[in-house]
């Protein structure tokens, strides 16, 4: 879908406008038919379609129901839009012009909003989902769309790549991915070099496996840097439990166990169209947890880059293993500060739902800034505790630590096992395992993976 600005309201097959409740629309013939002889209110979300049989420049109109004037605000143009063009999927319209009478600049929510909505993944079917050609706005500024369709195609390209099976999406596609990112410099380290730096706690993971491991690092320098931040993002291809393996129902959707690596790899090639002035590291620990012969085990003990042992007490808490190593890369790269974005804990998934991401960390500073730029992100970020007492179910007779430890206060209990990799850094930690991937519908999402941390990262590095 291209989506384009124009300040005239050409002929185009479907004209969309808005109307807010109590108001009429910019529209004579909408106001005529849509609100005088059938009542429309335009409460928000509503949609109402009116053929023009030739009275208009448009073969057909379609009305949005924007709410109460006061009450509208950025997070309801992107989901505006997102209903308007789920409409003009099911009419299987091809172009469209929006002219809304808003006063504010709100471009860039609507683009990817619109971006948001005419998203399918549908490369595996014979049948292909509708796809508008082309969308015009009439009346937002250039610029505004310009970075609404990097947010977008950023969104996009991370979805796309959670969404993709794991007999594909293998740790060497991801460094294949991060090596043809223009304008990022990427560093791949094969398992021999990985050994080399000690990371005995991510080389325990994959070592079921017979895809070897790749450890990625991501590079993007922005003129006069401001500020240095590194983005870690969970990488396990699949995730089957290893030998504590997974019931069926559970492995399921666990191809979605990459989505903080898709995330980190669609936020750095946004930042090399963006141009920010900043610095930004992208990591990602990436392998599959697999049972086989070569599997780690239960009772094993591992020994992470920063020389803590780490006794296994169930290999399905995998991913905060990986983290660790990852976490210690990353503390002695000299940056202001840290976020690792991963789908950790079934905990999280059981506190928030679908609705709201979980974070925390060590700087209440830096986690309330990110709270706050999800909020203006279109996401929802909830903190989480990390009381030190905690640690007390990961205390280990034979080990510095367990990797597991108490089910009760789960995502808090990982939380404070990835502190201990943490070294003189402003840390954060955001857990997406329940917003990562949908099973069901879900306001402008479709079901299946969300690009979540996206958005939020991109303002946040911004
Ligand atoms: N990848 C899972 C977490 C997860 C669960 C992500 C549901 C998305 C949806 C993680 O590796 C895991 O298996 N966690 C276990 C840890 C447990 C063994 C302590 C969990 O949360 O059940
Ligand atoms: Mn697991
Ligand atoms: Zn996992």
């Amino acid at each position: 879908m291209e989506i384009k600005v124009s300040q005239d309201v050409k002929e185009s097959e479907v004209l969309v406008i808005n109307k807010f409740e109590n108001q009429m629309t910019s529209q004579e013939l909408a106001n005529k038919y849509v609100v005088e002889k059938d009542g429309f209110e335009g409460k928000f979300g509503e949609t109402y379609l009116i053929h023009t049989l030739g009275q208009s420049s448009a073969d057909k109109i379609l009305v949005i129901g924007f709410g109460k004037k006061e009450e509208f605000n950025a997070d309801k143009m992107r989901e505006a839009v997102a209903k308007a063009v789920k409409k003009l999927h099911q009419i299987k319209a091809q172009k469209a012009i929006f002219n809304f009478d808003v006063n504010c600049d709100y471009g860039k929510s609507a683009a990817i909003g619109a971006l948001i909505a005419d998203y399918a993944f549908d490369k595996y079917k014979s049948e292909k989902a509708h796809h508008l050609d082309e969308i015009t706005f009439t009346n937002f500024s250039q610029e505004e769309i310009n970075e609404g369709i990097i947010f977008g195609e950023a969104m996009k390209f991370t979805r796309d790549l959670a969404n993709t099976p794991a007999q594909f999406a293998t740790p060497a596609k991801l460094a294949e991915i991060a090596k043809s990112i223009e304008g990022i410099e990427t560093k791949v380290f094969e398992k021999p070099e990985i050994e080399q730096m000690g990371m005995g706690a991510f080389l325990a993971v994959a070592q079921g496996s017979v895809n070897s491991p790749k450890f990625i690092h991501m590079k993007y320098s922005g003129k006069n840097p401001k500020k240095k931040i590194a983005l870690i993002g969970k990488g396990i291809c699949f995730d089957s439990g290893g030998l504590d393996i997974k019931p069926a129902s559970s492995m399921l959707t666990m191809k979605d166990d990459m989505s903080g690596s898709a995330c980190v790899l669609g936020v750095m090639q946004a930042l090399a169209k963006l141009q920010p002035e900043c610095e930004v590291h992208g990591i990602i620990a990436a392998c599959e947890n697999m049972p086989s012969g070569s599997s780690y085990k239960p009772g094993d003990i591992l020994t992470a880059k920063n020389g803590k042992t780490i006794e296994v007490d169930n290999t399905d808490a995998e991913g905060r293993l990986t983290l660790a190593d990852a976490l210690c890369y990353a503390c002695e790269l000299g940056v202001d500060e840290v976020i690792d974005i991963a789908t950790l804990t079934g905990a999280c998934v059981v506190a928030l739902g679908s609705i709201a991401t979980g974070i925390m960390g060590n700087d209440e500073e830096m986690i309330a800034r990110l709270i706050r730029t999800a909020e203006n992100s279109g996401e929802t970020y909830w903190q989480l505790p990390m009381f030190k007492e905690y640690f007390n179910s990961l205390k280990s007779d034979v080990a510095d630590m367990k990797n597991t430890g108490s089910r009760f206060g789960g995502a808090s209990t990982a939380g404070v096992f990835l502190q201990e990799f943490v070294k003189d850094v402003k840390w954060t930690h955001i857990d997406i395992a329940g917003t990562a991937f949908l099973e069901k519908p879900q306001k402008e999402f479709i079901a299946g993976a969300t690009g979540t941390g996206v958005r939020t990262l991109l303002n946040y590095v911004k």
